[in-house]
């Protein structure tokens, strides 16, 4: 495995990784394409990285500077990213925000997505901003909630910081290191996490 920041040869690839990596419910509009992908690389390409097995893109991460009212105000996807073109990005941003990360299916539990988040926090280091900040989706919710009829995405978090209960993306998150602040309603279209996502943020 090789990581590296994203060049505009990656794209097709990274588009065909999101589709591998969020399928249905999840909804496709909601997935990067190519001219979303190009958009970041021209306006912050530090923040893009791939990992790659020979020539195969196996993972990406996207992210953007914030800045502390932005991070601060922790609203829904759409409002902190600036959309699917990171229109809310800010070169003077105390924030790296992680907008997505992908892990192909097949290369999970095998240390791609932290060797990303490696790269991450070596860019917050490398900036000298004040934080890596990303709302991380919290899809094994729905099956919890109806198991324990508590539909309180709080409870479920915090089951899941204690290790009481595992979610597919909330517990890898939390074991690279960052920590849990709470909870964003509303984030974004996703029937698994109720809509919510769960604050996390990593200083250095
Ligand atoms: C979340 C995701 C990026 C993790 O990537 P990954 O390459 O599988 O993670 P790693 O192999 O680096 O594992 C990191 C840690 O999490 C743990 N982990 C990984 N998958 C896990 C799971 N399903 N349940 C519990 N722990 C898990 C690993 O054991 C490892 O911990 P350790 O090193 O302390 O033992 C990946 O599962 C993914 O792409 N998911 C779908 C896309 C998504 O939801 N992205 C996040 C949007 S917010």
């Amino acid at each position: 495995m090789t990581l590296r920041a994203m060049t505009p040869a990656d794209l097709p690839g990274a588009v065909a990784l999101q589709r591998a990596c969020f399928p249905p419910p999840f909804p496709a509009d909601l997935l990067w394409s190519e001219a979303h992908l190009q958009a970041h690389l021209d306006r912050f390409p530090q923040g893009q990285f791939v990992a790659l097995a020979g020539e195969q893109v196996i993972g990406s991460a996207s992210a953007l500077l914030i800045s502390e009212r932005n991070w601060e105000a922790h609203a829904d996807w759409e409002t902190t990213t600036g959309g699917h073109y990171f229109e809310a990005h800010d070169p003077r941003g105390t924030t790296l925000f992680g907008a997505d990360i992908s892990v192909d299916p097949a290369w999970r539990g095998q240390g791609v997505g932290r060797a990303l988040y490696q790269a991450r926090f070596d860019l917050v280091r490398n900036l000298g901003v004040v934080r890596f900040g990303t709302a991380c989706r919290i899809p094994d919710w729905l099956e919890w909630s109806v198991a324990h009829r508590e539909s309180s995405k709080q409870a479920y978090a915090l089951a899941v910081v204690k290790g009481e209960t595992r979610d597919r993306t909330l517990t890898p998150l939390l074991r690279m290191g960052l920590r849990y602040r709470g909870i964003v309603e509303g984030h974004m279209d996703d029937d698994e996490s109720g809509d919510a996502a769960a604050i996390l943020e990593w200083t250095p």
